[in-house]
């Protein structure tokens, strides 16, 4: 449903993607693991068009282009089926966590306020966060921020969600219910691709592993091949170090 050929992006002169090629199938979870810099954050936001990429090729939602041909129309269309969760979950702080996820369907997608309230709260029992609708962030604990991330993102129902380390800014004892959240989501046939430290999300959720390093990728599969049988050198050295210090 979304395929991605040789993509490529420079941050002033600076090479940060090297040639990225991947696809996602309806329905699948794919973790994307690596160290810091090796362009995993600027991957999703130039296939979500928030950067703009200098080569490759994208098919999606009907589009099907190279990247530096996208017209304002195509990247309407992406934008439109895509869904975004971010490290710093990217709340208004003057709305509250209902209004929070309205905007978009009510400024976006034109939705009268009731209808887009009454999709809001459906998203927000998703999150297990109903009782805490009327609460403006500064109110809610970062995990209950991130879920209301979360729900903002399912209730534009998109046809894949990216999220980029969405639990990276959690104190510890917090990470796990946004993981809940996303378990869930994921055993619901839910399209993701996750950004993440948490190894175990990635060997026990995702159906797909893929190891990123200085702007390639390195190799993907199955997280039984990624995690117990690797092919390449940098793969097994990122993972015994990185199991070493959980
Ligand atoms: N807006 C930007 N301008 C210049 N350089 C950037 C920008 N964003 C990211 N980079 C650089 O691109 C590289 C990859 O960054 P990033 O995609 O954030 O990596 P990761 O998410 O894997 O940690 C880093 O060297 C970073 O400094
Ligand atoms: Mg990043």
């Amino acid at each position: 449903m979304l395929k991605i050929e040789g993509l490529k992006k420079s941050y002033a002169g600076n090479d940060i993607l090297k040639g990225i090629s991947f696809h996602v199938n309806k329905g699948d979870v794919i973790s994307i693991i690596g160290p810091s810099g090796s362009g995993k954050t600027t991957l999703l936001r130039t296939i979500t068009t928030l950067e703009e990429a200098e080569g490759g090729h994208i098919s999606f939602a009907g589009v099907d282009k190279d990247f530096q041909k996208l017209n304002g129309k195509d990247i309407h269309t992406i934008r439109r089926n895509v869904g975004f969760v971010f490290q710093n979950y990217n709340l208004f702080n003057n709305k509250t966590a209902l209004q929070n996820i309205t905007e978009g369907l009510i400024v976006a997608r034109k939705m009268k306020k009731s209808e887009a309230e009454k999709i809001a709260l459906q998203a927000l029992e998703r999150v297990g966060l109903t009782d805490r609708r009327n609460h403006y962030p500064s109110q809610l604990s970062g995990g209950q921020q991130q879920r209301v991330g979360i729900a903002r993102a399912i209730a534009l129902n998109p046809q894949v969600i990216f999220f980029d380390e969405p639990t990276s800014a959690l104190d510890p004892e917090l990470v796990g219910e946004v993981l809940k959240v996303m378990q869930d989501l994921a055993n619901s046939g839910t399209t993701m691709v996750v950004v993440t430290h948490q190894m175990n999300f990635a060997r026990d959720v995702s159906n797909r592993v893929i190891f990123m390093a200085d702007g390639f990728i390195i190799e993907q599969g199955s997280p039984k091949k990624i995690f117990e049988n690797p092919s390449e050198e940098r793969t097994k050295k990122f993972l015994t170090d990185i199991l070493a210090n959980v």
